[in-house]
């Protein structure tokens, strides 16, 4: 899928193709650096994460494993309450690994919060967190971002894994919808 197949429903390109893979390339090199000498497992936030952590493992030249966590924020629309339930857990045992989640983005930050919590309690050797996108609301929660790829503004984002009623994941860049298609 691309710009041309959204026809009207697009409304602006944010990041290009282009951008995000460069950018991913920098936080490869970062990683690879950083975690030298070290295994390293990645763990990938269901659904979103899918197309960054496919990019940025593939960019890596440091051996790593990968897993998921597939997790259910309740809340009210599209906002997350913090409350989240396990809906698929890690296969793999982290205690005494070095972890490093990877999300795609991180809005308010309280899925992130409850993440690294329940990660913290498995005693991992060290827990990091890389994210492709942060909105500026995430900076009201307490956690560290280790590896950011762009700060973007407040506004609702699709493309490279993000969704909308779980379309658009497919974009190989981050748009912002018209608003028509949200009924704004
Ligand atoms: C998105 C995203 C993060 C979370 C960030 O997932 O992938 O996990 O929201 O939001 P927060 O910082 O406000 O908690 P979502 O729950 O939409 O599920 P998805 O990955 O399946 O799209």
């Amino acid at each position: 899928m691309d710009a041309s197949d959204m026809g009207v429903d697009l409304n602006e390109i944010l990041l290009t193709a282009e951008q995000i893979d460069a950018r991913l390339s920098e936080m490869a090199a970062q990683i690879d650096a950083d975690y030298e000498g070290r295994d390293l497992l990645l763990v990938g936030v269901l659904n979103g994460a899918v197309m960054a952590m496919a990019d940025l493992a593939r960019k890596l030249h440091n051996r790593a494993n990968m897993d998921w966590m597939a997790v259910s924020s309740y809340g009210s629309g599209t906002k997350s309450s913090g409350v989240v339930r396990i809906l698929k857990d890690l296969g793999t045992d982290i205690h005494d690994r070095h972890v490093l989640i990877v999300e795609d983005i991180i809005d308010s930050g309280l899925t992130l919060s409850w993440l690294v919590a329940n990660l913290r309690s498995r005693e991992p050797a060290s827990l990091r967190i890389a994210a492709v996108l942060r909105k500026p609301d995430a900076a009201k929660v307490a956690v560290d971002v280790d590896y950011v790829g762009f700060e973007i503004p407040n506004e609702f984002v699709v493309g490279f894994g993000l969704d909308y009623a779980d379309h658009y994941r497919n974009l190989p860049f981050v748009g912002t919808l018209a608003p028509h298609v949200y009924g704004g």
